[in-house]
């Protein structure tokens, strides 16, 4: 019987993660911890297992006398505005909360954790290849979050790499479906948020550039499958959030405003 610690489990995909974890018959203890930066509680409302422990705190500071047999580090925004504001926790929610993690992880146990399509920048080829390198600016706007989750891969590759410790990670790219905030500030929610009021919808830029987008329910499927599965250790998987990709504009047929492409939301997959 297996003591999961999940970080960052009052978020939107973190939550729906603590509901497929609550499925599961081999685990005696669930402890989610989050400091409610951009999560909410709420999140949490349909769970009432007797198996859940709910600490607010920060990862990077919370301690624990067990070690665990499975811990998902989920523990950061993913939300633009969120990251480009609070550049420094950001870093410090992903790196310095991952080093406290691996601390907390028992020998042989395994560690997840939700990396991103940002990892490969300003990307050149579209769609990105696992072989596919990026395109990064260490010095941009959004290198607190870019380069926060390269680390973070860095971390637990070479974590694996000198110490055997078994690690998953899931490249995600634009995950949306219920949970997600509404001033999350990408296009799904904008889109969401503006129809609901009746207002215009905006469109950064011409329209034409591209995203991946993946419904949470494919999401936390692929994640179960990948992070709970056995022998498929040591793989970034973008291929997972692969779900859907289709021009803006071509789905905008209608009631549209557009807008100038700032800089800071520049054309991303
Ligand atoms: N949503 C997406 O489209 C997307 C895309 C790529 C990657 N990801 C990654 O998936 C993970 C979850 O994303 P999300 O959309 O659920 O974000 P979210 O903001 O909804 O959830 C993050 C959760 O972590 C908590 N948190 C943040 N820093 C913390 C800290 N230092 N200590 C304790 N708790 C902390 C927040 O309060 C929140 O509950 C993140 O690692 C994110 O980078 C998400």
């Amino acid at each position: 019987m297996k003591q999961v610690l999940l970080a960052g489990g009052c978020g939107f995909i973190g939550s729906h993660l603590a509901d497929r974890l609550c499925r599961r018959q081999d685990i005696t203890r669930l402890v989610i911890v989050d400091n409610l930066w951009t999560g909410r509680l709420e999140n949490l409302a349909a769970i009432s297992d007797p198996r859940v422990e709910f600490v607010q705190s920060d990862v990077e500071t919370f301690a624990s006398d067990t070690k665990f047999d499975e811990i998902y580090h989920l523990a950061s925004p993913a939300s633009l505005p969120q990251y480009m504001t609070q550049p420094l926790r950001t870093i410090s929610a992903n790196v310095v909360s991952a080093l406290n993690l691996l601390t907390l992880l028992k020998p042989g146990g395994v560690i997840g954790y939700t990396s991103t399509s940002e990892v490969y920048g300003d990307p050149v080829i579209t769609p990105q290849p696992e072989t596919y390198r990026g395109s990064v600016d260490c010095t941009g706007p959004r290198s607190s979050y870019d380069e926060s989750k390269r680390c973070v891969e860095a971390m637990l590759f070479e974590a694996h790499r000198v110490h055997g410790t078994r690690v998953k990670v899931a490249r995600l790219f634009n995950v949306y479906g219920p949970r997600t905030r509404p001033d999350d500030g990408r296009a799904v929610s904008n889109f969401v948020t503006r129809a609901l009021q009746g207002k215009p919808i905006t469109v950064y830029g011409d329209g034409s550039q591209t995203r991946s987008w993946g419904h949470i329910d494919d999401i936390v499927e692929a994640l179960e499958r990948y992070f709970w599965s056995e022998g498929t250790d040591y793989l970034a998987r973008s291929i997972l959030a692969m779900i859907m990709k289709f021009r803006c504009l071509k789905w905008l047929s209608s009631s549209r405003a557009i807008f100038p492409n700032p800089r800071s939301y520049s054309c991303r997959p």
